[in-house]
């Protein structure tokens, strides 16, 4: 990417951060019923600075295929919750027992792992609310729904989060992990982009583009999560490291080397890129994340 490319970048990505935070901090205002410590736990994971990269492919996605409409900053706002979810439980004992998330102490450290668990599942059913909440038509809501229960569902982010610590301390194969990494955390990167697109009333050759472009962009972006706990740097990764040889987990360095699986997470953001040869400088902004997604130290 070139200098004033990661500029722009940059700026594009820190617009889309300042108002998807301030989504978000509007979301976790709760009235009466809702516990203090469950609204405190909450905020503490949900507003602490994670990159938001999800809600920047919905966004990103909107732009691509045209404009952004309500549903676009409802999904963005929807996915971020049920990713935040998603780590809540991933940090528990009973999963990776991490301690640290975001810079912070995980959230059953410090709520505890009853309020973490519940804080997880308070998540998840507010992410559907929050797109049932938006001013867009019944069918449109209903297609948002159903993609995002389907990837957030058994057989994408829980199956594969189920077959993660099934394989730990196993032999396993390429196959066998390429299929954990689409699940756990491919499956909502590519419905990130379905929604951002489907908000945009996208053409069925766009989605069809955007998403295969998130099936490899989440399939590299895990492989270098599963490169950084190797080499990263625990400060600037908010997040403990080393863990995943410790605990014996199934990963692309475990498998295939360091080397090898550099080179196939730059192979997958080529390939990303060129789905994205048919949507001009629009999807400029999707190609320099893609690029980013390779490069990141955090
Ligand atoms: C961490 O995701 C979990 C994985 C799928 C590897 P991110 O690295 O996007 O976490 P945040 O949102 O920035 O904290
Ligand atoms: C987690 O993968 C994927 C999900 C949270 C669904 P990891 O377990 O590798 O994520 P980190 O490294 O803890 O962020
Ligand atoms: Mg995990
Ligand atoms: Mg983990
Ligand atoms: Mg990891």
């Amino acid at each position: 990417m070139s200098t004033s490319g990661e500029v722009l970048l940059s700026q594009y990505m820190a617009q889309i951060r300042h108002d998807v935070d301030l989504a978000l901090a509007e979301v976790a205002t709760y009235s009466e019923g809702c516990p203090q410590v469950l609204g405190d736990a909450i905020r503490h994971i949900l507003l602490a600075p994670g990159k938001r990269l999800r809600p920047m492919l919905v966004l990103m996605a909107s732009d691509a295929c045209g404009e952004r409409s309500n549903v676009t900053m409802a999904s963005a706002c929807a996915v971020e919750m049920i990713h935040t979810y998603s780590l809540i439980h991933d940090d528990l004992p009973a999963m990776d027992d991490d301690e640290l998330r975001r810079g912070r102490p995980a959230v059953h450290v410090a709520y505890g792992e009853a309020n973490a668990i519940l804080a997880g599942d308070a998540l998840l059913a507010q992410a559907f609310e929050v797109i049932t909440r938006c001013e867009a038509a019944a069918e449109l809501i209903v297609r948002c729904l159903q993609e995002l229960t389907a990837a957030a569902g058994p057989c994408q982010l829980v199956g594969g989060q189920v077959d993660d610590l099934q394989a730990e301390n196993r032999v396993g194969t390429a196959e066998q992990l390429q299929k954990i990494h689409e699940r756990k955390t491919g499956a909502m990167f590519r419905v990130s982009l379905r929604l951002g697109a489907i908000a945009a009333n996208a053409t069925n050759e766009q989605i069809a583009r955007l998403d295969t472009y998130g099936k490899h962009l989440g399939l590299a972006f895990q492989i270098v999560d599963d490169l950084l706990d190797e080499q990263g740097d625990m400060q600037q990764l908010g997040k403990q490291t080393g863990k995943d040889t410790a605990q014996g987990k199934l990963t692309y360095p475990a498998l295939l080397g360091i080397q090898e699986s550099q080179q196939l997470a730059a192979d997958l953001i080529r390939q990303a890129c060129e789905q994205l040869e048919p949507f001009s400088e629009t999807a400029e902004p999707l190609r320099q994340l893609a690029y980013f997604v390779l490069q990141r130290n955090n």
